[in-house]
């Protein structure tokens, strides 16, 4: 298996597997709202190929990281996040441990990246095996319905302490405070 930094060339295949994945209504999805005229980190972003048949090497898998912010109504500050996901693996391919090793090479680049908090909405069951949890967001909001115990924060910073209220949001969104001041 072959695992590089998504390029564009991936990017029909990748669509159709995330079509397959999710179905056609993706967009609809809450997490959609955060992406938004936004784009994925480049660095971040991972296509897993079948190395078998040359040029016509089979797309197994697809990993994003786009940028977020989870912001505190209380304090007025934001705290620079990202979102993971879309993640889909080819049913065919499903299993093998390629989720997990594409999850973990997100984490572990966006840590070098200096990107310390990461967000999902996802399976608990399966996403808590890398270190997510759902334990200090049952009173975040997102732009959008979404089930509170599928919205999961991983941290990779010790000092990092996690607001108990937060909107998590688009990045670069101004701040009503921020907005008032300027
Ligand atoms: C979720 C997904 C990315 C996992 O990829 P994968 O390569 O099959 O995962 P891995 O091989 O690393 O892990 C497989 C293990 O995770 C478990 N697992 C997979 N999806 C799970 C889920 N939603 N809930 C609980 N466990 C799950 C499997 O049962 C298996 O368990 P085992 O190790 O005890 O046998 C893949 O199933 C997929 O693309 N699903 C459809 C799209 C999706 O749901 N994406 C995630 C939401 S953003």
């Amino acid at each position: 298996m072959h695992i590089y930094q998504t390029t564009a060339a991936d990017r029909p295949e990748i669509e159709q597997l995330l079509d397959t994945a999710f179905g056609l209504d993706r967009h609809n999805r809450t997490a959609y709202r955060l992406r938004d005229g936004s784009t994925p980190v480049e660095q971040l972003c991972f296509v897993a190929r079948r190395e078998e048949g040359g040029c016509n090497a089979h797309l197994c898998a697809s990993i994003e990281f786009w940028p977020i912010e989870v912001a505190c109504p209380n304090t007025g500050e934001s705290l620079p996040a990202l979102l993971l996901g879309p993640i889909a693996v080819a049913e065919e391919c499903r299993g093998l441990g390629l989720g997990g090793q594409l999850i973990r090479l997100g984490l572990e680049t966006a840590e070098k990246l200096g990107h310390h908090l990461v967000i999902l909405v996802g399976d608990p069951e399966y996403y808590s095996r890398f270190g997510f949890s759902n334990a200090g967001t049952g009173a975040w909001t997102m732009p959008g319905p979404f089930e509170q115990r599928r919205l999961m924060a991983h941290v990779s910073d010790p000092a990092l302490s996690l607001p108990a209220e937060a909107d998590v949001r688009k990045a670069s969104c101004v701040h009503p405070r921020a907005a008032a001041q300027g």
